[in-house]
């Protein structure tokens, strides 16, 4: 539960950043949760198209599918607080139901992007070789958290 609570401190932080900025938007963490989930599709895309060759690598590139992917697994958790289980989400009933068992996906996922950001440095890893061994294991922990806690449309 300490990974929860420390996501949930920092989204209390981003929260505050945030409200100066767009003071209008109401709170819904539903809207936020998917639009970091988004942005996961879209560095997965990033990532995946260039180990598959589809994408040209440079590390650059490679540092912001990294980047994007660990501060996604440092939000993310903030936002499913009680009773945003209903509305227009893909989250499972099984979040609430079963929250350590969310937070162990949530810390495979941050485990493997700071491993990840680590192995990334200042520039981004030199080759794309690199890039795969850091990457891979990101793509790894989509999978087990979505089938258990994202609905099966
Ligand atoms: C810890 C759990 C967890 C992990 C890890 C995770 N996801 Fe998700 N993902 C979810 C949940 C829950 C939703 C549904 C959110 C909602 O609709 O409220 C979701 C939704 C999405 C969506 C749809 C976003 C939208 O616009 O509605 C995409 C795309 C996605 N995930 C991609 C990924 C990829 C790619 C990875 C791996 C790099 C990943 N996810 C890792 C839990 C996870």
């Amino acid at each position: 539960m300490r990974i929860i609570r420390n996501a949930m401190t920092l989204g209390l932080v981003a929260g505050l950043g945030f409200a100066g900025a767009v003071a209008q938007a109401a709170a819904d963490p539903i809207l936020t949760r998917k639009a970091i989930m988004s942005s996961v599709g879209a560095a997965a895309g990033l990532g995946g198209g260039m180990m598959k060759g589809e994408i040209a690598y440079t590390p650059a590139a490679g540092k912001a599918a990294i980047a994007t992917m660990r501060a996604a697994s440092l939000s993310f958790g903030s936002f499913f607080p009680a009773g945003s289980d209903t509305g227009d989400s893909d989250a499972a009933a099984t979040i609430w139901s079963d929250a350590e068992g969310f937070a162990t996906e949530l810390d495979k996922y941050s485990a493997a992007t700071a491993s990840a950001a680590a192995a990334s440095g200042k520039s981004g890893p030199a080759d794309l070789d690199a890039f795969k061994a850091a990457f891979g294991p990101v793509l790894g922990t989509c999978k087990s958290c979505h089938e258990t806690y994202r609905k099966q449309n």
